[in-house]
């Protein structure tokens, strides 16, 4: 009875949340709609999963089989016990302040860079994003938003979120995934200081106009130079695999009262850890 109610509290608060945000509202002033959030290439037309019961996507959807059969599902646990990476080592062109769009998913908050607003979607120069290069591949940004607690535990701890900068190839394609985990410490981050006050799961569809500078992002957990990188998937259904995942060693500390924020715009939105079968750590 009790897990029946949580599970309808999600729902009805997060009633347009889909999956990991899709970041297609890159359009200034287009509000979130249940078909922007709608996972592209499936047939998923309702939110018809809740993280309370992450166990059992792979069976309450057909197009969501890859969350129970995978063998490359995110998130898992890390620890130092596998090493850091040595190849995949990624080099940033994130330039200067971003524009894009700050709102809530539904789980958290999140932010969108924006694009050329006539450009259709297949027309996007996801080129001009801010972007990294590991090997001879160039990824580009396409958003970000946060988790909370954190997806990944390192060494048996869990943060207390994650904030997850979504990256796609040139044609569009979800392709790379640079996680940031979050805690409280001693004094504010400059990251975040910049944004405007959290936006709450009750405000969907507010979304503010934003600039953001990664810079403060990126040096706090030292532009990636120790990370663990692994082969894995989406954390929500459809649980897509072929995503490279880089999990920064250092933490993002945040002020108290920042995290307290951060944590009241947020709800429940960690899937449960995945054993680890053919992800390939840092190989
Ligand atoms: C970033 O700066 C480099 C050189 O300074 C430039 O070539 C590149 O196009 C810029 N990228 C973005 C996303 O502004
Ligand atoms: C990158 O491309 C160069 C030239 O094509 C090639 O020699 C090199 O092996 C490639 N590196 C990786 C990591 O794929
Ligand atoms: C730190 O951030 C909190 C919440 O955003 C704010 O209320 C507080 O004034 C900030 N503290 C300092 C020292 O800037």
């Amino acid at each position: 009875m009790l897990f029946q109610s949580i599970f309808l509290a999600a729902a009805t608060l997060a009633p347009t949340a889909l999956s990991c945000p899709q970041h297609t509202n890159a359009k200034r002033n287009v509000h979130l709609t249940t078909r922007q959030q709608v996972p592209p290439g499936t047939n998923v037309t309702q939110n018809d999963w809740a993280y309370e019961a992450s166990f059992n996507w792979g069976k309450i959807n057909p197009d969501y089989e890859l969350c129970q059969t995978g063998t490359q599902q995110s998130p898992i646990a890390l620890s130092l016990g596998n090493g850091l990476a040595l190849n995949h080592v990624p080099t940033f062109k994130y330039n200067g302040s971003i524009a894009g769009n700050f709102y809530n998913w539904g789980y958290g908050p999140a932010f969108t860079v924006a694009h050329d607003e006539k450009a259709a979607e297949e027309d996007i120069d996801w080129t001009s994003h801010p972007s990294f290069t590991y090997d001879n591949e160039t990824v580009y940004l396409k958003g970000w938003h946060i988790h909370a607690p954190a997806d990944h535990s390192v060494g048996g701890d869990r943060s207390k979120a994650e904030l997850h900068l979504v990256h796609v190839d040139a044609e569009g394609h979800e392709a790379a995934v640079m996680a940031i985990r979050l805690d409280p410490g001693n004094s504010n981050s400059t990251f975040f200081e910049q944004l405007p006050a959290m936006i709450g799961y009750t405000e969907m569809g507010v979304e503010e106009p934003t600039t953001v500078d990664f810079a403060p992002l990126l040096e706090s957990v030292l532009y990636f130079n120790e990370f663990w990188t692994y082969q894995g998937s989406l954390t929500s259904p459809p649980c897509t695999e072929g995503i490279r995942w880089f999990v920064a060693r250092q933490i993002l500390f945040t002020g108290v009262d920042q995290m307290r924020a951060i944590l009241g715009a947020s709800t429940y939105s960690a899937r449960a850890e995945q054993e680890v079968w053919q992800h390939r750590i840092n190989e």
